[in-house]
């Protein structure tokens, strides 16, 4: 028998639990499509902001022996902007019957209010918030993912903001207990948890004597970062009982089955669609199908959670 791949998250139900994770092709309702077309089961946009930003000079990402490192730097049309293509989007993807996750960030607490309310008028389906991005009312720019006192500020401020629509706060790796965040982001009104976000790190090119991201250091994506988002994905599902997007690293359908046995409701794939194409998340769908028939499992359930 054919295994079942239909997964629900939140009140919506997903053809697979595979979702295109934020900032790789989500930038047009164009490529939204395309995604949802070649198999995913939801799709993430890119982060927007308040305002429009240019980001990084190149190079801005670069494919190393075990991932990617990226700093583009925020790269978006800005809130108004982004919610136009967000409403064409969600019009488009609709006879596919695939959902829309948009993706917001701010440099403030308020700000980030303010963004939500913008986006929230685009009706996604849902509202990923990254908090990854640095605090800039703090002395030294620590991201909002850093704390529970600003996780839960953040949180807050958006879930007063757009109305029914649910929201996933999505964490950063580094910190020293991801659950204790993940609980306050949950106790401040999330409805999800997406885990994780790209893992600080550099490279140096030996021969230059340079770093070589023109932004001196990025975030780690791809398989390098998959024992890391287990770990964090692992750890949040002991420690609250919402939804979790599993992201990080997932390149095959036996990474999608790891995530899954962690915890994870539904698996982000975003590098690997960089390196295998945009094909990438149905292709993992379907290596999902056959890994669980592999290995008898019918539904998604039956693996969920297993390795707790
Ligand atoms: C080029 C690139 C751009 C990204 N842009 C965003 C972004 O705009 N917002 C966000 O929340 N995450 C962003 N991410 C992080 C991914 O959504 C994802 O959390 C991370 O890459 C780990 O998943 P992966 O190993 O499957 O890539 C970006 C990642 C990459 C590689």
């Amino acid at each position: 028998m054919k295994p079942d791949l239909t997964c629900e998250f939140l009140s919506l139900r997903l053809r697979n639990p595979m979702v295109l994770a934020s900032g790789i092709l989500g930038t047009s309702a164009d490529l939204l499509e395309r995604v949802a077309r070649a198999g995913a089961g939801a799709v993430t946009a890119k982060s927007c902001g308040p305002t429009p930003r240019a980001g990084h000079p190149n190079p801005v990402a670069v494919d190393w022996e075990h991932g990617l490192i990226n700093a583009i730097g925020l790269t978006n049309p800005g809130a108004e902007e982004e919610a136009r293509m967000l409403a064409e989007a969600r019009a488009r993807l609709a006879p596919l019957g695939v959902p829309l996750i948009a993706s917001i960030f701010a440099g403030t607490v308020k700000e980030f209010g303010d963004v939500a309310r913008i986006i929230a008028a685009a009706r996604p389906h849902c509202i990923e918030v990254n908090i990854s991005c640095p605090n800039v009312a703090d002395e030294f720019g620590t991201p909002f993912a850093a704390s529970c006192e600003s996780a839960a500020a953040v949180t807050e401020a958006v879930k007063r903001n757009v109305g029914d629509i649910p929201i996933s706060v999505k964490l950063a790796p580094n910190v020293p207990s991801i659950g204790r965040i993940a609980a306050a982001a949950v106790e401040a009104g999330a409805d999800a948890i997406t885990a994780v976000n790209t893992m600080p790190g550099m490279l140096i090119d030996a021969e230059a004597g340079r770093p070589v991201l023109s932004n001196r250091m990025g975030g780690v994506s791809g398989p390098a970062l998959k024992p890391i988002a287990l770990r964090c994905v692992y750890e949040i599902a002991r420690a609250v009982r919402v939804p979790i997007i599993g992201t990080g690293g997932i390149t095959t359908g036996r990474d999608a089955a790891e995530m899954l046995m962690a915890g994870a409701t539904a698996v982000g794939v975003g590098s690997a669609v960089w390196t295998r194409g945009v094909k990438a998340v149905g292709d993992i769908a379907a290596e999902l199908a056959a890994f669980m028939a592999q290995e008898g499992y019918r539904t998604l359930a039956a693996m969920r959670g297993l390795a707790l």
